[in-house]
């Protein structure tokens, strides 16, 4: 009966004349005196059916029975509608289905918010009611984009000789370095599963078992606070590779982004992508992500300042601080109550102020200006290129605070004005990352990444005599791929000898015994024949935001968390039947 379904929104005037079989929702009902029209939806969208009662007084009865989103099915012929009668805003606009007949296979209640309104629905309803939220347009388009990034995920990895694998859910603790989620056992009482936070662990164990390059659009989890860029529990489209460089790596993946882009937007990616190292970055943007839409970059000002008679800026210098600032030629738009506010706004980034002065008609103004030499001005128009009136803003404190507070208030400033151009999609390279990270207060080496990533070969003799300052300068092949300032993959080629681990182990004062109990599967599949062997997440959340130009992270999942961590429409999490936790042992002493 259903054969030979037409879907709504894809009826065209070519179809003028066929007759058709619809199913779907009722959107929209109007009565004009004896004929009735419903405008019936579907996945693929909308489409107008005229019930005339004239022609069948009980088509018309029926049709005027229903209601918004009663599930209707019809059958009928496709007409062109007069040209006074076209509706421009429906893809469909220019045709109807004289309906011929009408069944109504279910009734509904009405619902909590109107599905066809652009207006403003409180989120929290949204969730609530999330079944019905999917059936508006702008949901419905981001869960079939993102079915579509799948597809095309799947052709191009499965073109260039990847096979799919699933890695296990119920896992021993993932070495991403978030909090786990962990699972209880039933049959083994005190001992948990860890969700994955990723299948780092077994894509590497694919690769010594010969699968040479693995790929799968995996759920990870990780109990971290929440963000509009982060869910408890997300999608990669996780992959590993043997037998490859960096450079081999990446060029794979920049074609995968090739066909997504243009899979979901109808655009080029313009090639090359941009290449940064990480100092690069962090020197010109404050930020190992940086947004390069616009400029704004910072310049380190300390040779400048060294010796200045402003205290604030020479005696931070002696101390060990940094002093940089940036340019924004903001033609007198960012006015003093404006920059009063950045001065506080910076607070939330550790600075104690936000100094600055304008640069106007080839002199200085304003704000600390009184307090720099005529050399130091000199120096500043230099630095800044200065040609034009322009406003500087400067940080000067330890480099974290100082890279911090400028990476931030950069992208504040050119959005407030308006300098962000929304239509770019500005991807990135972040590449040369440190292999480390010192912590002073646990007196040991971290992983900037995690502990698989592999030294840049120059690095290695490094790794035998590193101090805890020098901890930076042991790079890494790792990378991330950027996107409009978001991070939307990383990756690295992974340690592939039992003995380079064994020291990475070390430095970070992880036990051999501690090492064997978390990866002593991973240790010793390393020291049977591993190839050479590196990979990538992407973020398949955080790229179809990006490329959909959502708000948040939960506009293109279908069942969200909320930043409490809450389905809304379930109610997970939820207490559990005091049995259950007998069986698994389990006591809860304190609930908040
Ligand atoms: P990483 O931890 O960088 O690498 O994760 C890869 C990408 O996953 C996305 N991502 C998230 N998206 C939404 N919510 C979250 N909570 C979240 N956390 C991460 C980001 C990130 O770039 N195993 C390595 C990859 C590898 O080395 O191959 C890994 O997981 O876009």
């Amino acid at each position: 009966m259903y054969k030979h379904r037409a879907y709504c929104g894809e009826l065209t005037v070519n179809d003028a004349g066929k007759d058709v079989l619809l199913a779907g929702w009722v959107d929209t009902k109007r009565d004009l005196g004896g004929i009735i029209f419903l405008e019936i939806r579907d996945v693929s969208g909308l489409v107008q059916a005229v019930f005339d009662s004239s022609k069948s007084a009980d088509n018309a009865r029926l049709a005027d029975q229903t209601r918004s989103e009663y599930v209707v099915k019809l059958t009928g012929s496709v007409r062109l509608r007069s040209s006074d009668t076209v509706n421009p805003n429906i893809a469909t606009g220019e045709i109807e289905v004289v309906a011929d007949s009408i069944e109504i296979l279910n009734t509904s209640k009405v619902p909590p918010f109107p599905l066809n309104t652009r207006d403003t629905i409180s989120e929290e309803v949204r969730l609530r009611y999330r079944f019905l939220d999917l059936r508006r347009e702008e949901m419905r388009d981001a869960i079939i984009q993102r079915s579509k990034v799948m597809q095309i995920t799947r052709n191009y990895l499965s073109q260039n000789r990847f096979f799919e694998i699933e890695t296990p859910i119920l896992n021993k603790s993932t070495p991403e370095g978030a909090r786990d989620f962990l699972v209880p056992s039933r049959i083994n009482h005190g001992q948990f599963y860890a969700l994955p936070q990723s299948p780092q662990i077994f894509k590497q164990i694919l690769m010594v078992s010969g699968f040479d390059r693995y790929y799968q659009i995996a759920k990870c989890f990780r109990d971290e606070d929440l963000r509009n860029d982060r869910q408890p529990e997300f999608t990669q489209i996780d992959l590993e590779m043997s037998f490859v460089t960096q450079e081999m790596i990446m060029s794979l993946v920049e074609g995968l982004l090739r066909d997504i882009v243009y899979g979901v937007t109808g655009k080029e990616i313009e090639f090359p992508i941009a290449h940064l190292t990480y100092d690069e970055a962090m020197d010109r943007y404050g930020c190992d992500k940086p947004d390069t839409r616009f400029g704004l970059e910072l310049k380190d000002c300390g040779d400048i300042f060294a010796e200045s008679g402003f205290k604030v800026f020479s005696s931070a210098l002696s101390s060990g601080g940094i002093v940089k600032g940036f340019a924004v030629e903001d033609e007198g738009r960012i006015s003093r109550k404006m920059s009063d506010d950045y001065t506080e706004h910076v607070k939330i980034y550790g600075a104690k102020g936000f100094p600055m002065f304008r640069y106007k008609d080839g002199g200085f103004e304003g704000g600390i200006s009184k307090f720099l030499s005529d050399e130091e001005k000199k120096a500043v128009i230099e630095r800044f290129n200065l040609v034009n009136d322009a406003i500087l803003f400067f940080s000067v404190d330890k480099p974290k605070i100082v890279n911090q507070t400028l990476a931030n208030m950069r992208i504040k400033a050119a959005r407030d004005l308006d300098m962000i151009d929304d239509n770019k999609l500005n991807f990135l390279w972040v590449t040369d990352f440190p292999l480390f990270e010192y912590s002073s207060e646990d007196k040991r080496f971290y992983s900037t990444h995690h502990p698989f990533t592999a030294p840049k070969d120059e690095c290695l003799q490094m790794l035998d005599s590193i101090k805890p300052e020098d901890a930076g300068k042991v790079k890494a092949q790792a990378y991330d791929i950027v996107l409009n300032g978001s991070e939307i993959g990383g990756g690295s080629i992974r340690i592939s000898s039992r003995e380079i681990q064994s020291k990475i182990f070390e430095l970070e004062n992880i036990p051999e015994d501690e090492a064997k109990l978390k990866f002593s599967f991973l240790l010793e599949a390393l020291q049977y024949g591993a190839p050479p062997h590196g990979g990538l997440a992407l973020g398949l959340d955080r790229i179809m935001t990006l490329l959909l130009k959502r708000e948040s992270i939960r506009e293109i999942i279908a069942f969200p968390k909320t930043q409490k961590g809450q389905c809304l429409m379930s109610g997970a999490p939820s207490p559990v039947e005091r049995e259950q936790l007998k069986e698994l042992a389990i006591r809860v002493t304190e609930t908040q």
